[in-house]
């Protein structure tokens, strides 16, 4: 029988207050799992904890910025202590500077990868052997289609990027014989805050977002919750020989070599 059942699996989703992260929790919760919610923003992490307590699910928020290795170890600590496992993490929480070689300052470079590389090695660390420890489980990272290909203005966000998908093949290939899985999963443009932020820096944003439809084979967009349907897949039973690669889920985007 085919098992998409999470009812006795714990998650850690990182950045789950908003966006992807929140259609992450949300896919998890449905699919019975508990739910440790990570955010930067308290106010919007207590609410998608409290919804899905509310939808009759279970989960816990733990405040904390992913790039301090402290608040890694608490949240692996936080899902040992309240739901006595760990099978899945999922580092989610990202940013990006939309600003090119000459206009980002190296403090902005520095946060960019503090948050969306290293921010992966602080949760996966202390994550890692909890998820060895309840019979092996899965850690999946954000990563994006800039890893391949991308627009000038993205060098930080792209590199770190990259360095994500990097880092995944490394990692995998180190935690396998313990029963862990690393994939990276790459959405491509995805509504959200992010999107809606990137829009906002040109002209004409309701132009930009037509534009960026008219790329989409299909004409749609990918919503938060469907990069969650590939994150489960990939946390899931079904995916078990699925290790030390990269799922690009874009809706086609970058299948295409050029736009007529
Ligand atoms: N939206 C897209 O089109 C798109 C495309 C490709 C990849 N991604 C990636 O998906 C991930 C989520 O992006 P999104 O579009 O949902 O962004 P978003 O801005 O809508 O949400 C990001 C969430 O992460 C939280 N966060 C930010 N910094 C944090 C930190 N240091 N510690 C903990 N939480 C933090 C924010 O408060 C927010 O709730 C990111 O890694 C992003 O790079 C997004």
């Amino acid at each position: 029988m085919i098992n998409m059942d999470f009812s006795n699996k714990v998650v850690i989703v990182t950045g789950a207050g908003a966006g992807i992260g929140k259609g992450i929790a949300r896919v998890f919760a449905r699919a019975g799992a508990k739910v440790v919610v990570n955010d930067i923003n308290k106010k919007t992490g207590n609410v998608i904890a409290e919804e899905i307590n509310a939808g009759g699910g279970e989960a816990i928020f733990v405040h904390g910025d992913v790039s301090k290795p402290s608040v890694g170890i608490r949240m692996a600590q936080i899902a040992w202590k309240k739901f006595g496992a760990l099978h899945t993490l999922v580092n989610n929480a990202g940013i990006f500077v939309l600003k090119g070689l000459l206009d980002t300052t190296p403090a902005e470079w520095d946060k960019t990868m503090a948050v969306d590389l290293r921010g992966i090695y602080c949760c996966s660390r202390p994550a890692a052997p909890l998820i060895e420890k309840s019979g092996g489980g899965a850690i999946i990272n954000i990563a994006s289609v800039h890893y391949r290909s991308t627009l000038a203005g993205f060098a930080a966000y792209a590199a770190a990027k990259g360095g994500v998908v990097g880092a995944t093949r490394s990692i995998a290939l180190e935690l396998a014989p313990r029963g862990v899985r690393m994939n990276a999963l790459c959405p491509g443009f995805t509504e959200t805050e992010i999107y809606t932020q990137w829009l906002n820096t040109f002209p004409n944003p309701k132009k930009k977002d037509a534009e960026c439809r008219k790329l989409q084979p299909s004409g749609k967009l990918s919503q938060p919750e469907d990069i969650g349907y590939a994150a489960l897949f990939l946390a899931s039973d079904l995916g078990k020989m699925i290790t030390g690669t990269t799922l690009i889920v874009d809706g086609g985007l970058t299948a295409r070599l050029y736009q007529d």
